[in-house]
Protein backbone atom coordinates (compact mmCIF):
# COMPACT_ATOMS: atom_id res chain seq x y z
CA UNK A 1 0.00 0.00 0.00
CA UNK A 2 1.20 3.30 -0.86
CA UNK A 3 1.10 6.35 1.36
CA UNK A 4 -2.96 6.79 1.76
CA UNK A 5 -5.53 4.25 1.87
CA UNK A 6 -6.70 1.90 -0.93
CA UNK A 7 -9.49 4.76 -2.16
CA UNK A 8 -7.20 7.05 -2.81
CA UNK A 9 -4.65 4.73 -4.25
CA UNK A 10 -8.02 3.68 -6.85
CA UNK A 11 -9.03 7.88 -6.98
CA UNK A 12 -5.17 8.36 -8.02
CA UNK A 13 -5.84 6.85 -11.29
CA UNK A 14 -7.55 10.14 -12.23
CA UNK A 15 -4.25 12.18 -11.81
CA UNK A 16 -3.30 13.86 -15.16
CA UNK A 17 -1.70 16.32 -16.95
CA UNK A 18 -3.93 19.34 -17.86
CA UNK A 19 -3.49 22.47 -20.43
CA UNK A 20 -3.78 25.57 -18.25
CA UNK A 21 -5.13 27.71 -21.34
CA UNK A 22 -7.85 24.83 -22.75
CA UNK A 23 -8.12 22.43 -20.33
CA UNK A 24 -7.55 19.36 -22.53
CA UNK A 25 -6.14 16.50 -20.77
CA UNK A 26 -3.06 14.07 -21.27
CA UNK A 27 -2.07 10.56 -20.08
CA UNK A 28 1.05 10.73 -17.20
CA UNK A 29 2.73 7.73 -19.19
CA UNK A 30 4.44 9.89 -21.65
CA UNK A 31 6.88 12.58 -21.77
CA UNK A 32 4.49 15.97 -22.73
CA UNK A 33 5.48 19.40 -21.71
CA UNK A 34 2.97 21.67 -23.82
CA UNK A 35 -0.73 20.82 -25.04
CA UNK A 36 -1.46 21.00 -29.10
CA UNK A 37 -2.66 24.82 -28.74
CA UNK A 38 0.46 25.28 -27.33
CA UNK A 39 -0.21 26.04 -23.68
CA UNK A 40 1.85 25.13 -20.95
CA UNK A 41 0.73 21.73 -18.51
CA UNK A 42 -0.20 21.27 -15.02
CA UNK A 43 -0.01 18.06 -13.54
CA UNK A 44 -4.03 17.79 -11.68
CA UNK A 45 -3.56 16.18 -8.43
CA UNK A 46 -7.46 14.27 -7.57
CA UNK A 47 -8.22 16.73 -4.59
CA UNK A 48 -11.74 15.79 -4.34
CA UNK A 49 -10.21 12.39 -3.33
CA UNK A 50 -7.84 13.75 -0.73
CA UNK A 51 -9.82 15.86 0.79
CA UNK A 52 -10.65 14.42 4.11
CA UNK A 53 -8.06 11.79 3.71
CA UNK A 54 -4.87 14.81 4.58
CA UNK A 55 -4.83 16.89 7.36
CA UNK A 56 -1.95 18.88 9.18
CA UNK A 57 -2.03 16.54 11.45
CA UNK A 58 -0.80 13.98 9.06
CA UNK A 59 2.00 15.87 7.79
CA UNK A 60 2.83 16.76 11.47
CA UNK A 61 3.08 13.48 12.76
CA UNK A 62 5.78 12.73 9.91
CA UNK A 63 8.09 15.00 11.40
CA UNK A 64 10.86 12.45 13.47
CA UNK A 65 9.89 9.53 11.35
CA UNK A 66 12.24 7.37 10.40
CA UNK A 67 11.12 6.76 6.54
CA UNK A 68 13.23 8.31 4.07
CA UNK A 69 10.01 9.87 2.34
CA UNK A 70 8.93 11.81 5.49
CA UNK A 71 12.78 12.65 6.21
CA UNK A 72 12.41 14.72 2.58
CA UNK A 73 10.71 17.77 2.96
CA UNK A 74 9.40 16.80 -0.47
CA UNK A 75 7.82 13.42 -0.13
CA UNK A 76 6.27 14.26 3.85
CA UNK A 77 3.55 15.69 1.47
CA UNK A 78 3.83 12.75 -0.93
CA UNK A 79 0.00 12.54 -1.43
CA UNK A 80 -0.04 15.69 -3.19
CA UNK A 81 2.69 14.61 -5.41
CA UNK A 82 1.00 11.80 -7.20
CA UNK A 83 1.30 7.76 -6.85
CA UNK A 84 4.75 6.99 -6.82
CA UNK A 85 5.51 3.78 -4.92
CA UNK A 86 8.81 4.12 -2.30
CA UNK A 87 10.99 2.20 -4.78
CA UNK A 88 10.32 4.60 -7.45
CA UNK A 89 11.15 7.65 -5.63
CA UNK A 90 15.08 9.80 -6.14
CA UNK A 91 15.32 11.05 -2.97
CA UNK A 92 18.60 12.11 -1.03
CA UNK A 93 16.36 13.25 0.57
CA UNK A 94 16.15 17.15 0.56
CA UNK A 95 13.69 19.74 1.54
CA UNK A 96 15.73 20.31 4.80
CA UNK A 97 16.55 24.08 5.03
CA UNK A 98 15.98 25.89 7.85
CA UNK A 99 13.29 28.96 8.50
CA UNK A 100 15.37 31.86 9.96
CA UNK A 101 14.33 34.80 12.02
CA UNK A 102 16.96 37.52 12.67
CA UNK A 103 15.75 40.78 14.37
CA UNK A 104 18.53 42.66 12.60
CA UNK A 105 16.94 41.21 9.07
CA UNK A 106 13.60 42.30 10.18
CA UNK A 107 14.04 45.76 11.25
CA UNK A 108 16.44 46.14 8.25
CA UNK A 109 13.65 44.80 5.44
CA UNK A 110 11.27 47.65 7.70
CA UNK A 111 8.92 44.32 8.57
CA UNK A 112 6.76 43.12 11.77
CA UNK A 113 7.68 39.52 11.07
CA UNK A 114 10.46 38.30 8.66
CA UNK A 115 10.99 34.44 8.24
CA UNK A 116 13.19 32.84 6.10
CA UNK A 117 13.35 29.64 4.23
CA UNK A 118 16.70 29.00 3.49
CA UNK A 119 16.07 27.08 -0.03
CA UNK A 120 20.11 26.98 -0.43
CA UNK A 121 20.21 23.97 2.10
CA UNK A 122 19.73 21.32 0.01
CA UNK A 123 22.17 18.84 -0.82
CA UNK A 124 23.09 20.78 -3.75
CA UNK A 125 22.48 23.97 -2.77
CA UNK A 126 19.87 25.69 -4.18
CA UNK A 127 15.84 24.79 -4.51
CA UNK A 128 16.04 23.11 -7.73
CA UNK A 129 16.78 19.58 -5.60
CA UNK A 130 13.06 19.98 -4.59
CA UNK A 131 11.70 20.15 -7.75
CA UNK A 132 14.40 17.41 -9.53
CA UNK A 133 13.38 14.57 -7.07
CA UNK A 134 10.55 14.47 -8.61
CA UNK A 135 11.05 15.09 -12.23
CA UNK A 136 13.99 12.36 -11.65
CA UNK A 137 11.68 10.30 -10.11
CA UNK A 138 8.98 10.94 -13.27
CA UNK A 139 11.67 10.05 -15.48
CA UNK A 140 12.52 7.07 -14.16
CA UNK A 141 8.80 5.78 -14.27
CA UNK A 142 8.62 6.84 -18.13
CA UNK A 143 11.68 5.13 -18.58
CA UNK A 144 14.22 8.09 -19.77
CA UNK A 145 17.67 6.88 -20.02
CA UNK A 146 18.47 10.78 -20.55
CA UNK A 147 17.56 13.01 -19.25
CA UNK A 148 18.72 17.25 -20.36
CA UNK A 149 17.69 20.88 -18.80
CA UNK A 150 19.33 24.42 -20.13
CA UNK A 151 19.95 25.94 -16.81
CA UNK A 152 22.05 29.43 -14.94
CA UNK A 153 23.93 26.72 -12.98
CA UNK A 154 21.48 25.44 -10.51
CA UNK A 155 18.97 23.69 -12.47
CA UNK A 156 22.07 21.64 -13.67
CA UNK A 157 23.99 21.23 -10.50
CA UNK A 158 20.73 19.59 -8.90
CA UNK A 159 20.05 17.61 -12.80
CA UNK A 160 23.57 16.10 -12.50
CA UNK A 161 23.64 14.93 -9.11
CA UNK A 162 20.02 13.69 -9.24
CA UNK A 163 20.58 11.94 -13.10
CA UNK A 164 23.74 10.36 -11.05
CA UNK A 165 21.51 9.07 -8.21
CA UNK A 166 18.88 7.63 -10.41
CA UNK A 167 21.93 6.17 -13.48
CA UNK A 168 20.75 8.38 -15.89
CA UNK A 169 22.35 10.31 -18.25
CA UNK A 170 22.53 14.14 -18.35
CA UNK A 171 22.94 17.21 -20.41
CA UNK A 172 23.18 20.29 -19.56
CA UNK A 173 23.36 23.44 -22.06
CA UNK A 174 24.54 26.81 -20.21
CA UNK A 175 24.87 29.75 -21.80
CA UNK A 176 28.90 30.23 -22.08
CA UNK A 177 30.58 32.32 -19.51
CA UNK A 178 27.03 33.62 -17.80
CA UNK A 179 27.40 30.76 -15.06
CA UNK A 180 29.14 30.83 -11.57
CA UNK A 181 31.96 28.95 -11.29
CA UNK A 182 30.56 26.69 -7.88
CA UNK A 183 28.02 25.64 -10.19
CA UNK A 184 29.75 24.57 -13.23
CA UNK A 185 31.90 22.72 -10.68
CA UNK A 186 29.05 21.22 -9.50
CA UNK A 187 27.77 20.06 -12.87
CA UNK A 188 30.99 18.69 -14.16
CA UNK A 189 31.96 17.39 -10.85
CA UNK A 190 28.29 15.15 -11.09
CA UNK A 191 29.13 13.65 -14.21
CA UNK A 192 26.66 15.53 -16.31
CA UNK A 193 27.62 16.42 -19.97
CA UNK A 194 28.20 20.51 -19.81
CA UNK A 195 27.78 22.26 -22.71
CA UNK A 196 27.90 25.69 -23.29
CA UNK A 197 26.13 27.50 -25.92
CA UNK A 198 27.42 30.49 -26.98
CA UNK A 199 23.85 32.72 -26.30
CA UNK A 200 22.39 33.88 -23.23
CA UNK A 201 20.35 31.67 -20.93
CA UNK A 202 16.89 32.60 -23.46
CA UNK A 203 19.22 30.69 -26.51
CA UNK A 204 20.05 27.59 -24.44
CA UNK A 205 16.64 27.25 -23.40
CA UNK A 206 15.05 27.62 -27.02
CA UNK A 207 17.66 25.02 -27.80
CA UNK A 208 17.18 22.27 -24.95
CA UNK A 209 13.25 22.39 -26.11
CA UNK A 210 14.10 21.86 -30.15
CA UNK A 211 16.53 18.69 -28.60
CA UNK A 212 13.41 17.49 -26.68
CA UNK A 213 11.35 17.89 -29.54
CA UNK A 214 13.27 15.74 -31.75
CA UNK A 215 12.50 12.02 -30.74
CA UNK A 216 16.08 10.49 -32.07
CA UNK A 217 17.39 11.67 -29.27
CA UNK A 218 14.99 10.41 -26.39
CA UNK A 219 15.62 12.84 -24.15
CA UNK A 220 13.42 14.08 -21.17
CA UNK A 221 13.39 17.40 -20.43
CA UNK A 222 13.95 18.70 -16.74
CA UNK A 223 13.28 22.09 -16.68
CA UNK A 224 10.15 23.97 -14.65
CA UNK A 225 8.25 23.67 -17.92
CA UNK A 226 8.12 19.76 -16.79
CA UNK A 227 4.97 19.98 -14.61
CA UNK A 228 6.55 17.38 -12.62
CA UNK A 229 9.33 19.87 -11.63
CA UNK A 230 6.73 22.17 -10.36
CA UNK A 231 4.88 19.64 -7.99
CA UNK A 232 8.30 19.30 -6.17
CA UNK A 233 8.66 22.91 -5.84
CA UNK A 234 5.52 23.38 -4.55
CA UNK A 235 6.81 21.49 -1.75
CA UNK A 236 8.74 24.59 -0.47
CA UNK A 237 5.73 26.13 0.49
CA UNK A 238 4.50 22.97 2.42
CA UNK A 239 7.20 22.80 4.45
CA UNK A 240 7.43 26.58 4.97
CA UNK A 241 3.89 26.53 5.94
CA UNK A 242 4.29 23.23 8.57
CA UNK A 243 7.54 24.98 9.93
CA UNK A 244 5.13 28.12 10.91
CA UNK A 245 2.62 26.26 12.57
CA UNK A 246 0.34 26.57 9.31
CA UNK A 247 -0.21 30.45 10.14
CA UNK A 248 -0.26 31.98 7.19
CA UNK A 249 2.12 34.81 6.79
CA UNK A 250 0.77 38.20 4.84
CA UNK A 251 3.33 37.95 2.13
CA UNK A 252 5.85 35.40 0.63
CA UNK A 253 8.67 37.22 -1.23
CA UNK A 254 10.69 35.16 -3.90
CA UNK A 255 12.48 36.13 -6.89
CA UNK A 256 11.70 35.45 -10.30
CA UNK A 257 13.66 33.89 -13.11
CA UNK A 258 12.41 31.90 -15.42
CA UNK A 259 9.09 31.81 -13.28
CA UNK A 260 8.62 28.20 -12.31
CA UNK A 261 8.64 28.84 -8.75
CA UNK A 262 6.13 31.89 -8.50
CA UNK A 263 3.81 29.06 -10.76
CA UNK A 264 4.64 26.37 -8.21
CA UNK A 265 3.48 28.60 -5.19
CA UNK A 266 0.15 29.31 -6.74
CA UNK A 267 -0.67 26.09 -7.51
CA UNK A 268 0.66 25.31 -3.95
CA UNK A 269 -1.65 27.77 -1.97
CA UNK A 270 -4.74 26.90 -4.44
CA UNK A 271 -4.54 23.27 -3.24
CA UNK A 272 -4.07 23.94 0.47
CA UNK A 273 -7.23 26.29 0.22
CA UNK A 274 -8.76 23.81 -1.52
CA UNK A 275 -8.09 20.97 1.20
CA UNK A 276 -8.35 22.98 3.94
CA UNK A 277 -4.93 23.62 5.54
CA UNK A 278 -4.72 26.58 5.42
CA UNK A 279 -7.82 29.08 5.73
CA UNK A 280 -6.47 32.45 3.33
CA UNK A 281 -4.18 33.49 1.23
CA UNK A 282 -0.90 34.96 1.78
CA UNK A 283 0.05 37.97 -1.53
CA UNK A 284 3.00 36.51 -3.68
CA UNK A 285 5.63 38.63 -3.95
CA UNK A 286 7.68 38.43 -6.89
CA UNK A 287 10.80 40.25 -7.13
CA UNK A 288 13.29 40.46 -10.08
CA UNK A 289 16.36 41.87 -10.92
CA UNK A 290 15.63 45.41 -12.59
CA UNK A 291 17.99 44.02 -15.77
CA UNK A 292 16.23 41.12 -16.17
CA UNK A 293 12.37 42.19 -15.40
CA UNK A 294 9.99 41.43 -18.19
CA UNK A 295 6.94 40.21 -15.85
CA UNK A 296 7.61 43.10 -13.61
CA UNK A 297 6.97 45.15 -16.75
CA UNK A 298 3.78 43.19 -17.92
CA UNK A 299 2.37 43.20 -14.22
CA UNK A 300 3.37 47.21 -14.34
CA UNK A 301 0.99 46.87 -17.64
CA UNK A 302 -1.92 45.29 -15.91
CA UNK A 303 -0.95 41.55 -17.94
CA UNK A 304 -2.83 43.38 -20.71
CA UNK A 305 -2.87 41.70 -23.96
CA UNK A 306 0.74 43.12 -25.02
CA UNK A 307 2.04 43.79 -22.26
CA UNK A 308 4.31 41.26 -21.56
CA UNK A 309 7.66 41.26 -24.13
CA UNK A 310 10.75 39.27 -23.92
CA UNK A 311 13.96 41.38 -22.96
CA UNK A 312 17.64 41.25 -23.53
CA UNK A 313 18.19 40.49 -19.54
CA UNK A 314 21.49 41.40 -18.04
CA UNK A 315 21.95 41.45 -13.82
CA UNK A 316 24.94 39.89 -11.81
CA UNK A 317 22.50 38.13 -10.39
CA UNK A 318 23.50 35.40 -12.91
CA UNK A 319 20.78 32.71 -11.46
CA UNK A 320 17.62 35.19 -12.80
CA UNK A 321 19.65 36.68 -15.95
CA UNK A 322 16.24 35.21 -17.34
CA UNK A 323 14.75 37.48 -20.28
CA UNK A 324 12.13 35.08 -21.83
CA UNK A 325 10.58 33.06 -18.58
CA UNK A 326 9.54 30.12 -19.47
CA UNK A 327 6.42 29.75 -17.24
CA UNK A 328 4.42 33.99 -17.59
CA UNK A 329 1.04 32.19 -18.00
CA UNK A 330 1.06 30.59 -14.94
CA UNK A 331 2.87 32.78 -13.32
CA UNK A 332 0.34 35.67 -14.29
CA UNK A 333 -2.37 33.00 -13.02
CA UNK A 334 -0.64 32.65 -9.22
CA UNK A 335 0.08 36.98 -8.87
CA UNK A 336 -4.29 37.02 -10.18
CA UNK A 337 -4.73 34.22 -7.55
CA UNK A 338 -2.93 35.99 -4.69
CA UNK A 339 -3.39 39.74 -4.99
CA UNK A 340 0.62 39.69 -5.87
CA UNK A 341 2.65 41.98 -6.75
CA UNK A 342 5.99 41.97 -9.20
CA UNK A 343 8.55 44.12 -8.68
CA UNK A 344 12.51 45.20 -9.14
CA UNK A 345 15.55 45.91 -7.48
CA UNK A 346 18.91 47.35 -9.25
CA UNK A 347 22.15 45.03 -8.57
CA UNK A 348 23.35 47.58 -6.18
CA UNK A 349 20.05 46.86 -4.13
CA UNK A 350 20.52 43.61 -4.03
CA UNK A 351 23.97 43.05 -3.36
CA UNK A 352 23.56 45.14 -0.43
CA UNK A 353 20.74 42.84 1.17
CA UNK A 354 22.96 40.06 0.30
CA UNK A 355 25.82 41.58 2.42
CA UNK A 356 23.02 41.97 5.33
CA UNK A 357 21.74 38.01 4.71
CA UNK A 358 25.60 36.85 4.82
CA UNK A 359 26.20 39.24 7.96
CA UNK A 360 23.91 37.80 9.66
CA UNK A 361 25.16 34.58 9.15
CA UNK A 362 22.81 33.01 7.31
CA UNK A 363 24.00 33.72 3.47
CA UNK A 364 22.87 33.13 0.10
CA UNK A 365 23.65 34.09 -3.29
CA UNK A 366 22.82 36.69 -4.94
CA UNK A 367 19.61 35.88 -6.90
CA UNK A 368 18.29 35.01 -3.18
CA UNK A 369 19.20 38.82 -1.74
CA UNK A 370 16.34 40.21 -4.37
CA UNK A 371 13.72 38.73 -2.17
CA UNK A 372 15.11 41.42 1.37
CA UNK A 373 15.90 43.83 -1.36
CA UNK A 374 12.43 44.11 -2.87
CA UNK A 375 9.96 43.70 0.55
CA UNK A 376 12.28 46.17 1.85
CA UNK A 377 11.70 48.72 -1.03
CA UNK A 378 8.18 47.90 -1.27
CA UNK A 379 7.82 48.80 2.65
CA UNK A 380 9.62 52.01 1.90
CA UNK A 381 7.23 52.54 -1.12
CA UNK A 382 4.35 52.18 1.22
CA UNK A 383 3.32 49.33 -0.84
CA UNK A 384 3.34 46.73 2.02
CA UNK A 385 2.55 48.13 5.28
CA UNK A 386 5.52 47.93 8.01
CA UNK A 387 3.63 45.61 10.55
CA UNK A 388 3.51 42.86 7.92
CA UNK A 389 4.33 38.94 8.35
CA UNK A 390 6.69 38.01 5.62
CA UNK A 391 8.07 34.93 4.34
CA UNK A 392 10.97 34.87 2.25
CA UNK A 393 12.51 32.18 0.56
CA UNK A 394 16.74 32.42 -0.12
CA UNK A 395 16.88 30.08 -3.19
CA UNK A 396 20.40 29.39 -3.23
CA UNK A 397 23.72 28.88 -1.49
CA UNK A 398 26.28 31.49 -0.46
CA UNK A 399 28.77 29.44 -1.90
CA UNK A 400 27.06 29.04 -5.30
CA UNK A 401 28.75 32.16 -6.20
CA UNK A 402 32.41 33.04 -4.27
CA UNK A 403 33.03 35.40 -7.04
CA UNK A 404 30.56 38.28 -6.59
CA UNK A 405 31.04 37.88 -2.50
CA UNK A 406 34.94 38.69 -3.11
CA UNK A 407 33.85 41.16 -5.86
CA UNK A 408 31.45 43.45 -3.64
CA UNK A 409 33.65 43.07 -0.50
CA UNK A 410 36.75 44.16 -2.46
CA UNK A 411 35.21 47.42 -4.17
CA UNK A 412 36.43 50.74 -4.33
CA UNK A 413 35.22 52.79 -2.58
CA UNK A 414 34.02 50.48 0.13
CA UNK A 415 30.19 49.34 -0.13
CA UNK A 416 27.51 49.06 3.00
CA UNK A 417 29.12 46.56 5.10
CA UNK A 418 32.25 46.09 3.31
CA UNK A 419 34.40 43.37 4.75
CA UNK A 420 37.68 42.58 2.80
CA UNK A 421 40.36 40.49 3.77
CA UNK A 422 43.36 42.00 5.36
CA UNK A 423 47.09 40.90 4.18
CA UNK A 424 50.22 40.95 6.37
CA UNK A 425 53.43 39.88 6.93
CA UNK A 426 53.75 37.02 9.52
CA UNK A 427 54.87 39.07 12.09
CA UNK A 428 53.06 40.35 15.71
CA UNK A 429 53.96 43.71 15.16
CA UNK A 430 52.01 43.65 11.94
CA UNK A 431 48.97 41.99 13.75
CA UNK A 432 49.63 44.69 16.36
CA UNK A 433 49.58 47.68 13.68
CA UNK A 434 46.39 46.10 12.49
CA UNK A 435 44.24 45.65 15.76
CA UNK A 436 45.38 49.25 16.14
CA UNK A 437 44.49 50.71 12.93
CA UNK A 438 40.96 49.45 13.90
N1 LIG B 1 17.04 31.84 -7.44
C1 LIG B 1 17.99 30.99 -7.83
C2 LIG B 1 19.14 30.74 -6.93
C3 LIG B 1 17.87 30.32 -9.08
O1 LIG B 1 18.82 29.48 -9.46
C4 LIG B 1 16.76 30.60 -9.89
C5 LIG B 1 16.62 29.97 -11.20
C6 LIG B 1 15.81 31.50 -9.43
C7 LIG B 1 15.97 32.10 -8.19
C8 LIG B 1 14.60 31.83 -10.21
O2 LIG B 1 13.64 30.85 -10.09
O3 LIG B 1 13.25 30.37 -12.48
O4 LIG B 1 11.70 29.55 -10.73
O5 LIG B 1 11.81 31.98 -11.31
N2 LIG B 1 17.53 29.30 -11.74
C9 LIG B 1 17.36 28.51 -12.98
C10 LIG B 1 18.58 27.64 -13.22
C11 LIG B 1 16.94 29.29 -14.13
O6 LIG B 1 18.82 27.27 -14.36
O7 LIG B 1 19.26 27.29 -12.27
P1 LIG B 1 12.52 30.66 -11.23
Amino acid sequence: MRGGGAMVTAERATVRLVCAECGAGYPLDQPRYRCDCGGLLDVRQPLDALRGQISRELFDGRLGSRDRRDQSGVWRFRELLGDYTPEEIVTKPEGRGNLYEDERLTAWAGVGRLWLKHEGENPTGSFKDRGMTVGMTQARRLGARTVACASSGNTSAALAAYAATAGLTALAFVPEGKVALAKIAQTVAYGARVIQVRGDFDAAMRLVQEVARAPEYGVYLLNSINPFRLEGQKTILFDALQGLGWCVPDAIALPGGNLGNTAAFGKALAELRDLGLIDRLPRLVVVQAAGAAPFARAFAGGFAAGSFAAVRAETLATAIRIGDPVSYPRARRAIALTGGIVTTVGDEAIMRAKAAIDAAGIGCEPASAATLAGVRALVAAGALPADAAVLGILTGHLLKDGEAVVVYHGATPPPPGANPPLTIDPTLDAVKALLDAR
